[in-house]
């Protein structure tokens, strides 16, 4: 299973002090490259709030491993991502006011505007991911939009409260990674994985690749990057 490392917290570190270059997004990026990830997740919001566009163009100029930028469907940076060209797109909705990435993107709701970006995403050769919640009808809809990735979103799963709605959320995942490997997608998942929760995401067979972010970055404190990722990649195999 890949591990996709998410710096985006390093970036809003330095925005707490809105100092240049410290502590550096790129360097935990060449960091997460040495301790084994298999890439790197940046998300450009429209506000700038963490990740600017100076550290994404760092960031894939040097990154050797796979650059995954989360991003909406905004046109603004639509074509900044042409430009960029990183590895992949992943489509996420984004809200100003949200703390983080909050529910899945809604492929009936916004098919207008993701299907002018597909377009111009897929024309400049970027494989393009939709984020999306554990639903049969937005996988199938990803599918008959020829989109040959997604990520589900496992928010619901990690913030369950009971062991019941745990199950529940669990089942959701489950049943929507099979089917969207059964009509041939390649499954990522990911929001709210942590050293705790990841092995139950991490055992379903279907699921090809995590992205996580908060998690690794905050134990990072404590074990430093390296050994950060390092422990989380041992729970996942
Ligand atoms: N995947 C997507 C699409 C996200 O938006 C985020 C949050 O930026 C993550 C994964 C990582 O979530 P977390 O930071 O909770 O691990």
């Amino acid at each position: 299973m890949k591990l996709g490392i998410n710096v985006d917290h390093v970036a809003t570190l330095r925005e707490a002090r809105k100092i240049v270059d410290y502590p550096s997004p790129f360097k935990a990026a060449l960091t997460a490259q040495k301790s084994g990830a298999d890439s790197v997740v940046i998300h450009l919001r429209e506000d700038r709030r963490h990740i600017k566009d100076t550290d994404a163009i760092l960031i894939k100029k040097k990154l050797k491993i796979s650059l995954n930028l989360e991003m909406s469907v905004n046109p603004e940076i639509v074509d900044i991502a042409t430009r960029l060209k990183p590895d992949k797109a992943t489509i996420v909705p984004e809200r100003r006011q949200e703390i983080t990435t909050e529910g899945g993107f809604d492929l009936f709701k916004e098919e207008k505007k993701l299907v002018k970006a597909l377009k111009k995403l897929r024309k400049s050769g970027i494989s393009v991911s939709v984020f999306i919640d554990p639903l049969s009808s937005q996988i199938k809809k990803a599918k008959d939009l020829s989109i040959d990735a997604i990520e589900l979103h496992t928010g619901k799963f990690c913030e369950a409260k009971t062991e019941k709605s745990r199950k529940y959320q669990f089942q959701r995942i489950y049943r929507a990674a099979k089917l969207a490997h059964d009509l041939g997608l390649f499954v990522a998942a990911g929001h709210g994985l942590n050293y705790k929760n990841v092995k139950k995401i991490a055992g379903i067979k279907y699921i090809n690749e995590l992205n996580i972010g908060h998690s690794i970055i905050s134990e990072s404190v404590f074990l430093g990057l390296p050994e950060a990722i390092k422990a989380m990649r041992r729970l996942i195999n």
